[in-house]
C-alpha cells in the first residue's frame, strides 16, 4: 500500500543547537518542508537577529541539495519589547513568538512569570497578526496553590487562556502539543484564530506507558501523558480533518544519560519516524485520508504559507527503529527505539 502527499510541515520542534542540532536535523529535513523550530536554547533565543543566526546554523548543517526551510520562533521574557514584535512582523523566517510560563518545562526559567506583564505585547502582535504559541500548563491556581501535574493543562486553560481569549480575540494562538478532552473542546469553542498542535506520543498512548512494567523514561514528556479518554478525544480531533488542528511533532531529543537519570528529562525524540508514528494513528482511526490536510495543509494555513509543492511517498514497508541515534558526542534513543514500525516515507 502506498499513500502520497503533499509534504508536510513539523510545526512544533526543537532541535537544540551545535553538534547535537547537526545530529538530529537530518532526520526532520528528509521529510518535512519547514518546520517550526522552538526558541528554548540556553540562553533562549529572545530576538529577530539571534533567531536568524540561529537559522543559518541549522542550514549550514544540511546538505546544500536539501529543501528545507526553518521558521523560527522568538521566546517570550517578562521584558520582550514591542519594538521586536515590529521586526518579527516584518520577518520573513522569524513567525511567532513562545510563551513558557516560567519553569513549566525545559529550559523555561525565562518564561513569563504573569502573562499580564506582557499584554502591551500581546496587543501589538494581535495588531500584527503575529502568533503567540503557548505551552498550557499552569504549576500554581488563582490562589498560588500548587497544580498535580496531571491538571495543568486544564488549569491552564480555565485561568489564562479564556481570559487571554476574551481579552485578545483576534490573537492568533497556537495552543501548542494539546494532551486533553478540554484542551480538545477549548479549541473547538475559541475562534478561527485559535488553533492546536497534537504530538504522534499523545495520540499513541495514554499515561499508562509511562509505567508499564517499570519506570520509562523514554515516556516521559511535558505536557505529560494522560488518560485513556483523552488520547481518544486527542484521535478524534486530529482524524476530523477540522483546520484548527495540525501536526507538530515536539520532537525533543535529550541524550540517553539525561533521560535515563535518578532526575530524567522531559521530552521525546520522534523526528526520526514522524510520518510513519502519524500514519500508523491515522490507519488505525480509519483516517488516513484526513492525514494530508492535518499534515501538510491546515498548519501552513494557519501561518499564513503556500503549501509545499513536493509531495512525498508512505509506503507499507516494515522497517526496525534503531537502538539509538548519535546525538554530538552522546546518543539519543529514539521514539519506538528497536520495535518494527509498518510505515516507511519513502526517501
Ligand atoms: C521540551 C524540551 O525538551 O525542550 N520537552 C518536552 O517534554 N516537550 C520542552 C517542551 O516543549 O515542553
Ligand atoms: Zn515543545
Amino acid at each position: 500500500m502506498e499513500l502520497s502527499i503533499i509534504k508536510p510541515d513539523d510545526m512544533h520542534l526543537h532541535v537544540r543547537d551545535g553538534s547535537s542540532m547537526q545530529s538530529v536535523i537530518a532526520h526532520t529535513a528528509a521529510q518535512f518542508g519547514r518546520a517550526i523550530i522552538m526558541p528554548n536554547l540556553s540562553p533562549p533565543v529572545t530576538t529577530v537577529e539571534a533567531a536568524l543566526a540561529y537559522r543559518e546554523r541549522i542550514l549550514n548543517a544540511l546538505n546544500k541539495d536539501v529543501n528545507f526551510s526553518p521558521l523560527m520562533t522568538l521566546y517570550l521574557t517578562d521584558s520582550t519589547q514591542v519594538s521586536e514584535i515590529k521586526k518579527v512582523a516584518v520577518s520573513e523566517h522569524v513567525k511567532a513568538l513562545k510563551l513558557y510560563p516560567a519553569g513549566a518545562t525545559t529550559n523555561s526559567s525565562a518564561g513569563v512569570t504573569d502573562i499580564e506583564k506582557v499584554y502591551g505585547v500581546l496587543e501589538t502582535m494581535q495588531e500584527h497578526q503575529v502568533p503567540l504559541l503557548v505551552h498550557g500548563e499552569a504549576l500554581s491556581d488563582e490562589n498560588g496553590h500548587a497544580v498535580d501535574v496531571f491538571d495543568r493543562e486544564k488549569m491552564f486553560i480555565d485561568k489564562t487562556l479564556y481570559p487571554l481569549i476574551r481579552r485578545f480575540p483576534k490573537l492568533k494562538i497556537v495552543f501548542e502539543h494539546i494532551t486533553t478532552q478540554e484542551a480538545v473542546q477549548f479549541v473547538n469553542a475559541a475562534g478561527e484564530n485559535v488553533s492546536a498542535t497534537i504530538t504522534p506520543q499523545h495520540l499513541m498512548y495514554d499515561r499508562n506507558a509511562i509505567f508499564k512494567g517499570g519506570i520509562r523514561p523514554h515516556f516521559y514528556c511535558l505536557p505529560i501523558l494522560k488518560r485513556k479518554k483523552h488520547q481518544l478525544a486527542l484521535i478524534d480531533a486530529a482524524t476530523s480533518g477540522n483546520k484548527n488542528f495540525f501536526l507538530g511533532t515536539d520532537s525533543a531529543p535529550h541524550s540517553r544519560t539525561s533521560k535515563e537519570n535518578a532526575c530524567g528529562c522531559a521530552g521525546i525524540y520522534s523526528a526520526h519516524a514522524a510520518l510513519e508514528f502519524y500514519a500508523d494513528v491515522f490507519e488505525q482511526a480509519n483516517a488516513l485520508d484526513k492525514l494530508e490536510g492535518f499534515a501538510s495543509i491546515f498548519g501552513a494555513q494557519f501561518y499564513g504559507l503556500e503549501e509545499n509543492d513536493e509531495y512525498i511517498t508512505l509506503r507499507k514497508e516494515p522497517w526496525h527503529v534503531p537502538e539509538v541515534y548519535d546525538f554530538g558526542s552522546e546518543v539519543v534513543i529514539p521514539f519506538h527505539a528497536g520495535e518494527t514500525m509498518q510505515w516507511k516515507v519513502a526517501l
